[in-house]
């Protein structure tokens, strides 16, 4: 059996990562791109055409829809690119990818000596994401650690078992994640994430706007991603995450879109998408 023959093809909620690969393949091809991700188009073309989720021709509601949630995906990539950039050069070393799914930053990312990056989701992404991977004979950048698990249990044990140190600081990335988690699990995984945060740790989250799956999710096509949103932004994040513990700043999608360079038009050219971006460092 070859390795194509023998992947599992994306499904349920994890066939968004793939989803997610695809709009990084589209914006890797422009010239005037906010990232590369040259992995991006290898995990595209493996997960197939992803049609279920493709809206019917003429709906241009949909449509729009689409356009909004590409847009977002483009510009929290840039936003958590940064981050990662700034962790690394206030010393972190060590890197936690929550719901990585198809993210090539252990790839594509220039990162200091001693960096340990952890991929945490559950194994049949994994599995998949390993398969193209091989088959594009990718090689890591830093130590890449996967450790197959459902966030919904007992990932902190995994971790540790995977070599996590939380007496030394962490990147947290939640990118695309909280979104599919409903609150009390948000509520339980940051709780989680704050035990294993050594002073210095920083953490980057996306997170749904408020009202964006009434916009949204309302009359998504079926299988879409928007048809799994549950959960959206609490009304004050920064106070949120201060209980928490730590020190965080809000951004708006449009706000870092325009430091991009990549402004929302006027009239806009497609709907807003989820756009809650947070950075947040722990003292
Ligand atoms: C929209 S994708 C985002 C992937 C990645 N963070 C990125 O931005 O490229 C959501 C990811 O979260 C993962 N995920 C969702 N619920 C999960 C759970 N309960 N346990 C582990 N992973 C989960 C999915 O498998 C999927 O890979």
């Amino acid at each position: 059996m070859t390795e194509e023959q023998g992947r599992v093809q994306p499904s349920g909620v994890w066939a968004t990562a793939v989803g997610v690969a695809r709009v990084r393949a589209r914006e890797t091809e422009r010239r005037d791109a906010l990232f590369r991700d040259p992995l991006a188009q290898a995990f595209a073309a493996a997960g197939g055409r992803g049609s279920s989720a493709v809206p019917p021709p003429g709906d241009e509601a949909a449509r729009r829809r689409r356009l909004g949630v590409a847009f977002s995906i483009v510009i929290r990539t840039k936003f958590l690119d940064d981050l990662l950039e700034r962790a690394s050069a206030s010393g972190v070393r060590q890197v936690v990818l929550l719901g990585a799914g198809m993210d090539s930053r252990a790839f594509r990312t220039d990162w200091p000596e001693g960096t340990r990056l952890y991929e945490v989701d559950t194994a049949v992404p994994l599995d998949f994401k390993a398969s193209v991977l091989r088959q594009e004979r990718a090689v890591p950048r830093c130590e890449r650690i996967t450790v197959p698990v459902d966030l919904r249990d007992d990932w902190p044990g995994a971790l540790a078992a995977a070599g996590h140190d939380p007496a030394e600081p962490t990147v947290w990335i939640a990118e695309g994640l909280l979104i599919y988690l409903p609150e009390d699990a948000v509520e339980l995984l940051l709780a989680r994430v704050g035990a294993r945060s050594a002073p210095g740790s920083r953490m980057g989250l996306t997170l749904g706007s408020r009202g964006v799956i009434e916009r949204f999710g309302a009359d998504a096509v079926p299988r879409s991603a928007a048809s799994l949103w549950v959960s959206e932004m609490p009304d004050d994040p920064v106070a949120w995450l201060a209980g928490h513990g730590w020190e965080a700043t809000s951004h708006t999608l449009r706000e870092r879109a325009a430091a991009y360079g990549r402004p929302v038009g006027t009239p806009p050219q497609h709907d807003e998408g989820p756009g809650g971006l947070i950075s947040a460092v722990r003292r």
